[in-house]
């Protein structure tokens, strides 16, 4: 396994690299979710490039850049076992250096939901991934659904922007009891991990619902809400159910919907969605 740190480096090994190559763009602190990417791209692909970066311009100023678990050696261990072929790892300002700036702003859904939230948020993520793509040319790139947004604003880039690869989504890996995997579970301490709980339990009330007949969103949303508010930890930032390629918020539920909200507990703010 090769561990780059530089861009021009990575550039120079690639021309050496088997076609086709698969990209897992991550920020480290590996969990199965992040696994389930790198094997997927593994089989499908003759040569596997992972980058781990923190990238600093998707935060906010008042979100977790400085305290984002960070744990490169753990990190590296893992992709050793999955057989990884380079891990690109480079450090802030050399993907990023004084001066720089351009930027990739893509309007519309990315507007909506995380974008409303967290100004400035998918710009930053468009951007590093650009650049991550234009650095590995990837064949294809792999993304998780744990991040439905993140992923459609991606496929939007790659398709009006005419980028030549292609954009794999995998489903969401969770733990046993249903809590999506996040690198941000490692904030929670064991009283906000049982209230985590309440993220997948909302989840499954609205489907239970949608699945008995209920169709006004409305009305879904708001007991997904009271369900929420009744767990003392908990805040919730939205509850949406939005149509699954517009994000437009829905009046009546009609799939392809998506089942999305953010809510925080205690100080960590974890994202969660289903697709109906
Ligand atoms: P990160 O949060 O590290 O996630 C990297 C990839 O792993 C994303 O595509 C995300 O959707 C996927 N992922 C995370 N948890 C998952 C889970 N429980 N099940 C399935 N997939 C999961 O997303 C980012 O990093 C960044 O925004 C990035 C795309 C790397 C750009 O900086």
């Amino acid at each position: 396994m090769k561990v780059i740190t530089r861009i021009a480096d990575l550039k120079r090994l690639r021309r050496e690299l088997f076609e086709p190559v698969g990209l897992v763009p991550t920020m480290g602190s590996l969990h199965e979710g992040h696994l389930s990417l790198v094997r997927r791209a593994r089989e499908e692909n003759p040569s596997l490039v992972v980058s781990i970066f923190v990238n600093p311009t998707q935060f906010g100023p008042r979100e977790d850049f400085k305290r984002y678990p960070r744990d490169t050696k753990a990190d590296m261990a893992l992709l050793e076992k999955e057989a990884v072929d380079v891990v690109f790892v480079p450090k802030a300002d050399e993907m990023y250096p004084p001066q720089f700036n351009s930027w990739v702003e893509i309007g519309g859904l990315a507007e909506r939901l995380e974008g409303a939230s967290r100004p400035g948020h998918f710009r930053g993520v468009a951007t590093v991934c650009n650049k991550l793509f234009n650095i590995v040319q990837p064949t294809r790139a792999y993304f998780g659904q744990k991040d439905t947004q993140q992923a459609a604003v991606i496929k939007k880039m790659v398709a009006e922007l005419d980028m030549n690869l292609e954009i794999v989504t995998l489903p969401i890996v969770r733990e046993p009891d249903g809590l999506a995997m996040s690198s941000r579970n490692r904030y929670l301490n064991p009283d906000e991990r049982r209230a985590a709980l309440v993220l997948y339990r909302a989840l499954t009330l609205g489907r239970r619902l949608w699945d008995d007949g209920e169709k006004d969103a409305g009305k879904i949303r708001r007991e997904m809400a009271r369900m929420i508010q009744k767990e003392p930890l908990a805040r919730i930032d939205y509850v949406s159910i939005a149509h699954a390629e517009t994000l437009d918020e829905l009046d009546i539920v009609e799939p392809p919907a998506l089942v999305s909200l953010a809510v925080k507990i205690g100080g960590t703010r974890l994202i969660d969605n289903i697709l109906l």
